[in-house]
């Protein structure tokens, strides 16, 4: 099926990557469905995906972007529902029969609150995705892209990372819970496959008991996402986290801004070149690509009569240190930015850096951005915005 005549549900899509992918999946001539229960986003971001779509779209020669205007709730149908809540889910699914895969971005994701709270980050990261798998598979919704995370490698035994790294050694309840639901889907589409197998064979002995012919096997990519960072070009759209950031971007992000006063740097004696811990850190709008990649990827194997789940990295390749992306950051505001030394974050490791080349030679994807691409966004968009989209804006 041709993007232009798909539906996909986006889970989490009013958050930082999911409203990043709405935007791309909408350029690419994708239809979407949002649900989010905005406990840590808002509505805001769907309103600036909208305006964003209109200036693409008049900015464009072609004629393929005719729903532009579009109300924003035509545009892109949200529904406030909890991934917890599974009639809540049903709804959205009888209401758009239309929907034929699923981006899931909806959970928790903040790795030191969940050793605070793991049980809410079991129940609404593990309960919740079954939740949606359950209904997902109820109406014959059998493709998903889901977000898994770096940290599944724990303290990996070698850099850059492969896939086939052990993915058993996750640091948090957080990073536990990207474990857990990696082997849960590779589960159901283990199982799907054989309940197919079953189903076949029935359909062979009593033809005439079955109307209509099924599907039941599942098809997932898994995107273990680095470090994404940055923010839309345009500064209208960007990360907006809910208190303190604890990211390191964000965090150096708020200090340039003034509303934090400096950076704590967690640790210079760390196995590396500067003593500071290596991420690959990657632009949050590659990384939306690397979504629509991966649909097109499965609907590529589906017409083939290939299923199953795959994980991939997404990732450049390249690692910079705490104190490169200070270097990085300071040059796209133009000023150096205060920080301090201070002891180790429990959990972090020295080193984190993709090995993506099993992206870009399968999903036909490639991290595009350069790290002053990053930061300079980073920068316009928190400078535009720096109380993120509670920013109140003059009107001219
Ligand atoms: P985010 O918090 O900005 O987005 C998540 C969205 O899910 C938010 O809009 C939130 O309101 C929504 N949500 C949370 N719980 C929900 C629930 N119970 N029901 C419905 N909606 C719910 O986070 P993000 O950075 O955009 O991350 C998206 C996904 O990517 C998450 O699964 C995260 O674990 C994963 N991930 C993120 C990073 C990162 O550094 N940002 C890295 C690796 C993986
Ligand atoms: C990067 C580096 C810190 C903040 C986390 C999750 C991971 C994924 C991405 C969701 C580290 C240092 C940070 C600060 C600092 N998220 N740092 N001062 O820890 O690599 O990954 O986000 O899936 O699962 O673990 O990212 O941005 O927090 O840290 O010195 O105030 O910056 O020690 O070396 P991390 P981060």
């Amino acid at each position: 099926m041709s993007p232009s005549k798909q539906t996909i549900l986006v889970t989490g899509g009013c958050g930082y990557i999911g409203s990043h992918t709405v935007l791309r999946l909408l350029e690419t001539g994708y239809k979407v469905v949002v649900v989010d229960n905005l406990s840590n986003s808002s509505y805001e971001s769907l309103r600036r995906v909208h305006k964003l779509y209109g200036i693409t779209a008049a900015s464009s020669s072609t004629s393929n972007f005719e729903d532009a205007s579009l109300p924003v709730e035509t545009l892109i149908p949200f529904h406030q529902v909890d991934i917890l809540d599974r009639e809540g889910l049903a709804k959205v699914f009888e209401f758009h029969p239309e929907i034929s895969a699923v981006i899931h971005f909806a959970g928790r994701k903040a790795v030191g609150e969940s050793g605070r709270i793991p049980l809410d980050y079991y129940n609404v990261n593990i309960s919740g995705t079954v939740n949606l798998l359950q209904v997902m598979d109820e109406f014959h919704v059998r493709k998903i892209v889901f977000s898994s995370s770096a940290t599944v490698y724990g303290d990996p035994p070698r850099i850059p990372i492969p896939e086939e790294s052990p993915i058993v050694a996750s640091m948090s309840p957080y990073g536990r819970t990207k474990v857990f639901l990696e082997h849960i889907i590779k589960d159901l589409c283990v199982s799907s496959a054989v309940k197919q197998q079953e189903y076949l064979k029935e359909l062979e002995v009593h033809p005439k008991d079955h109307k209509k012919v099924y599907n039941y096997e599942w098809s997932a990519v898994l995107l273990r996402y680095f470090n994404p960072a940055g923010a839309h070009p345009s500064g209208i759209m960007g990360e907006d986290p809910q208190g303190i950031p604890n990211n390191l971007m964000p965090f150096l992000a708020q200090v340039a801004v003034g509303n934090l006063e400096k950076l704590s740097v967690f640790g210079n004696d760390y196995p590396t070149a500067d003593g500071t811990c290596i991420r690959d850190y990657l632009h949050v709008v590659d990384l939306a690509q690397g979504h629509v990649a991966a649909l097109e990827k499965m609907d590529k194997e589906q017409a083939a009569g290939t299923y199953g789940c795959k994980a991939y990295n997404l990732g450049t390749g390249t690692g910079y240190s705490v104190f490169d992306m200070i270097k990085a950051f300071n040059k796209a505001v133009g000023r150096e930015l205060p920080h301090v030394v201070t002891a180790r974050r429990p959990g972090d490791v020295p080193n984190l850096t993709a090995d993506p080349r099993l992206a870009n030679r399968e999903l036909n994807w490639k991290a595009e951005k350069s790290l002053d691409e990053m930061c300079a966004d980073l920068w316009r968009w928190q400078r535009n915005n720096p109380y993120g989209y509670n920013t109140v804006h003059e009107k001219n």
